[in-house]
């Protein structure tokens, strides 16, 4: 039994857990700012401070260890918060620990990294992201949040709302995309999931918008590093998903491990009190990352410990995630004239507030009933759901004489390291969502559809990674027997998330080498594809005859791509981010500027002295919004109520949608605006509306967006964030490089 473990028990013992005794009784308690003044009132300086400290439990590190005597420091009443514990049971006898042995009984606080998933676990939220989905990302967030309020968590490091368009990143699998629109509506999707309409409800958490701020941005797509932008860049691209995310309510924010121009996050006055605090007028709680403040002094910004926390704490950070520097050092900087009670006052505030929000000082035990956490996990209507997101985040790349979907009687070689899997199909970040034996492979979910009925054989081939070749003639002998070969490939889970950034981002391993001799065998080829971020697949876009992408999508993964295969399902997901041809067009973005030289493409008179590459287009392999459907989707007829609008005023554009294929389907629509001439110069187009509809084959619908001046506010040349008069154009259709368009002007 782990150390920690075992003590835990001694004191539960110690403390007369083991007797099965009636719990606190939910009290009624005076209006929050009554009782956290009177509680604050009471509180010495050392107590303040030890509110601000947080420590991982002994079961999981998510970053550099940190020692484990977490316990005897909650007993002393030196911890506010404890992230890493999970279980009703167990976080309860940490609770007791805390309650019963400090002066005043201040509860704790449990948080945990609850990204897409607590024990049911959904997509990836690129995934998720793919499916332009906001109610489908709300009921993933909601059900995650009564799954592990259930398991004795009241907080969640989610969601996270960087924006990135670097794929060598490997956390561009945990957030939204390149697209600050998007991103933003699923933010604000992920905070209402999370906390829900009342924070004091049980089965509500509290969310948590990080990495504040532009952690995306890390040069070179190396995950940790620098980020250096403009003051505009940050406002108009990075902060809108963090600032909607304040919008819709949410109680946290964590700070993120890189400097920005110079300054860490962790420590930046200008981030967490001028914007976040100031402009913004956040009232909640801002933690580090994972010992951030320590790390100021490798970033060359803090002497020592003890000056990287009151540089923090003085910038506006709340709590100190296992660092250990706020509790071994606040309070001799206080003695030490280095920060003020009123800073010290603020911080504790702020913990305290949310801490009453959740209900925690009328019952500290409420989030720990052993009995609720067995119902409220893994409920079928969850597992359901599941299902359901990862089918909508599936994304049809190519799909070549329709080979898909596959027909149920026809003779299948189902092939690829990851056709059997149930450990990674669920992606990083998965808190306690059980891999094997509980995720559903692809090879379950293709019985599931088939039965015994299905003239199939599944086999391995290759490693993810690795350079084995014993297995993959025997592949190829099912192979060459099939009418058609499916081949199940991508990544390890651990490829990407934190720490997972890479300088090549093709297929990885002998997968490109065994899908080569797949393609010599003359039959058709359909690639799936697991992976957490976008990788290049050129190669693969030449001689596959269809590619499906699924992320890692989650506890009921296989169901939803074998259901996609056979056409139970017509995918509809779009790209929430590009797909470069080679890794040296990083960062692409569909929204970048034009330049004073754009090239047109092949069809450009002028093929040197232009903004391009010499080896390969400019384009992207897969644009931002792309995605195919079995069926097909003519888009017509666009119409704009006017030709001009004030400031103030609303113009509406509207088209027609025709399902002029086979299949039933859904489809993104997808609104596109570019601003012609600005102050200072303006993307190509942005993205600033979009709408999932659903048609029959051969159903018509027409589908309206509105659009008026706030809607095309930016950073002008004063840094004033307005919209200025001018021409603009709009397109709209099933992707970001939709051509039918129209315009319209904003007059003064
Ligand atoms: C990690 C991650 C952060 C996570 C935190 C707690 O280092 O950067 O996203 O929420 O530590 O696990």
């Amino acid at each position: 039994m782990k150390k920690g473990l075992l003590l835990l028990s001694m004191l539960t013992l110690a403390s007369g857990y083991g007797q099965k005794k009636k719990e606190d009784k939910t009290q009624k308690i005076k209006p929050k700012a009554e009782f956290v003044a009177d509680l604050m009132s009471k509180m010495t300086v050392d107590e303040k401070i030890y509110q601000l400290v947080q420590f991982t439990s002994d079961g999981t590190v998510t970053g550099p260890k940190s020692g484990d005597n977490y316990i005897t420091r909650i007993q002393q009443g030196k911890v506010g918060s404890v992230l890493n514990a999970t279980g009703a049971a167990n976080n309860r006898m940490i609770q007791k620990i805390a309650v019963e042995n400090s002066r005043l009984k201040i509860p704790l606080l449990f948080g945990h990294d609850v990204i897409h998933g607590y024990k049911t676990i959904f997509p990836i939220n690129l995934g998720m992201a793919s499916s332009f989905d906001p109610s489908a990302v709300e009921k993933a967030a909601r059900i995650a949040a009564i799954e592990a309020s259930a398991g004795g968590i009241q907080w969640t490091f989610a969601p996270m709302v960087d924006i990135a368009r670097d794929p060598r990143w490997g956390r561009v699998s945990e957030g939204s995309g390149e697209d600050v629109f998007l991103g933003s509506k699923l933010a604000v999707a992920n905070v209402r999931g999370f906390q829900g309409d009342d924070l004091s409800k049980n089965n509500t958490i509290l969310a948590c918008a990080k990495h504040f701020a532009a952690y995306g941005a890390a040069e070179a797509g190396r995950d940790y590093n620098t980020t250096d932008m403009s003051e505009r860049v940050l406002r108009d691209t990075y902060l809108p998903p963090f600032q909607a995310a304040v919008d819709a309510g949410v109680k946290t924010f964590m700070a993120s491990f890189n400097e920005i121009s110079g300054v860490p996050s962790t420590a930046n006055k200008h981030l967490l009190r001028d914007v976040l605090k100031g402009e913004w007028k956040f009232d909640g709680m801002v933690v580090s990352d994972y010992t951030g403040v320590n790390e100021m002094i490798a970033h060359g910004f803090a002497k020592d410990d003890q000056d990287a926390a009151q540089l923090a704490l003085n910038a506006g950070m709340d709590m100190d995630m296992v660092g250990a520097t706020f509790m071994n050092t606040l309070k001799k900087s206080y003695d030490e004239g280095k920060v003020s009670i009123e800073v010290i006052n603020d911080a504790c505030k702020r913990v305290l507030d949310v801490k009453y929000d959740l209900g925690l000082f009328e019952d500290p035990y409420r989030y720990f009933d052993e009995k609720r956490e067995k119902e409220n996990t893994y409920k079928p209507e969850f597992l359901d759901a599941a299902l359901d997101v990862a089918k909508k985040s599936l994304v049809l790349l190519k799909n070549k004489n329709n080979v898909l979907p596959l027909k149920k009687d026809q003779k299948i070689a189902f092939v690829g390291p990851l056709v059997s899997d149930e450990f990674n199909i669920i992606g990083s970040w998965a808190a306690l969502g059980e891999r094997d034996g509980r995720a559903v492979s692809v090879k379950e979910g293709v019985m599931n559809v088939l039965g015994n009925s299905g003239k199939v054989t599944f086999d391995n081939g290759v490693e993810i990674t690795g350079t084995k070749r014993d297995m993959m003639q025997a592949a190829l002998n099912n192979a060459k027997n099939a009418d058609v070969i499916v081949a199940v490939m991508g990544e390890r889970e651990n490829q990407t998330g934190e720490a997972g950034s890479q300088t090549n981002i093709d297929l990885p391993g002998l997968q490109k080498e065994f899908l080569a001799e797949l393609k010599k065998l003359g039959k058709p080829v359909v690639l799936v594809l697991m992976n957490g971020r976008p990788l290049t697949l050129s190669w693969e876009d030449e001689n596959m005859d269809a590619i499906l992408e699924t992320w890692w999508s989650g506890t009921r993964g296989g169901d939803a791509i074998a259901q996609t295969l056979f056409g139970d399902n017509n995918p509809n997901g779009k790209l929430p981010i590009s797909f470069p041809r080679n890794v040296g067009q990083v960062p692409i973005y569909y929204n970048h500027k034009n330049t004073g030289r754009p090239y047109l493409g092949l069809s450009d008179p002028e093929q040197k002295y232009k903004s391009r590459y010499t080896d390969v287009d400019n384009s992207p392999l897969y644009a931002f919004g792309y995605g195919l459907s079995y069926t097909k989707f003519d888009y017509s007829n666009m119409k704009l109520s006017s030709e001009k609008i004030g400031f103030g005023q609303k113009v509406k554009i509207s088209v027609d949608v025709k399902n002029t294929g086979n299949y039933d389907g859904d489809e993104v629509v997808q609104l596109y605006v570019k601003d012609v001439v600005g102050s200072v110069t303006r993307p190509v187009r942005e993205l600033k509306g979009f709408e999932k509809i659903s048609l029959k084959k051969g159903e018509m619908k027409t589908v309206t967006f509105e659009i008026s001046s706030d809607d095309l506010k930016f950073y002008n040349i004063n840094m004033q964030n307005t919209a200025e008069a001018g021409d603009f154009e709009v397109f709209v259709g099933g992707n970001s490089d939709a051509s039918l368009n129209g315009k319209f002007e904003l007059v003064k």
